[in-house]
């Protein structure tokens, strides 16, 4: 039978639970799953892409039909050239629809053989973006449970080098027992 590849396209800056609940649900209904990072001059990022595609890989690393790669251009144009038959996106609320649906319908027009699938993340992260992560751990508040531990530490030592070097200094230095 055909294997059925999907991409999990998206900015990823920094990436969140939420995303790797999406990943999660998606590497149990493809057969490969592609979180596909895209390469975007126009934006300013917090992390560089590099950074990113390290925390992807450190939190796909477990999941043994899930990679990371990075991409330039339109998505569906990626999707043809890893022979993907799906773009997965998360849908977190109503007003994630708009914007999702547009996407999706444009990329159909440009790829009618090209499926989005949309996957709801679980309830608890209904709220999380990668945006607000980056705003409440700017203004200094906690981003604790929003993201993966290695995640949290690499968005304060952005924040404050200070950090970095503490780390450093003591790398065992603020890890949970
Ligand atoms: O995580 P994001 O920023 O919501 O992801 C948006 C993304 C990367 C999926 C979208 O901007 C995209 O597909 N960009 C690639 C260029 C493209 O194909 N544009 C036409 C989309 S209809």
């Amino acid at each position: 039978m055909k294997k059925v590849i999907a991409i999990y396209p998206g900015s990823f800056d920094p990436p969140t639970n939420g995303h790797l609940d999406l990943i999660e649900r998606g590497s149990k209904i493809f057969d490969e799953l592609i979180v596909a990072l895209l390469r975007n001059a126009d934006k300013s990022p917090l992390f560089s892409l590099g950074e990113r595609r390290l925390m992807l890989d450190s939190m796909t690393a477990g999941f043994r039909n899930v990679r990371v790669d990075i991409f330039d251009g339109l998505t569906v144009d990626y999707a043809a050239r890893v022979k993907a038959s799906a773009i997965l996106r998360g849908i977190r609320a109503i007003s994630d629809y708009e914007y999702e649906l547009q996407m999706a319908l444009m990329n159909r027009k440009l790829h009618p053989e090209l499926e989005t699938v949309f996957m709801m993340p679980a309830e608890k992260y209904s709220y999380l973006s990668s945006r607000l992560v980056r705003e409440v751990a700017q203004l200094g508040g906690s981003i604790k449970d929003l993201v993966p531990e290695m995640v949290e530490r690499r968005v304060k030592e952005k924040l404050d080098p200070a950090v970095k070097l503490q780390h450093a200094r003591n790398p065992k230095a603020g890890k949970r027992k």
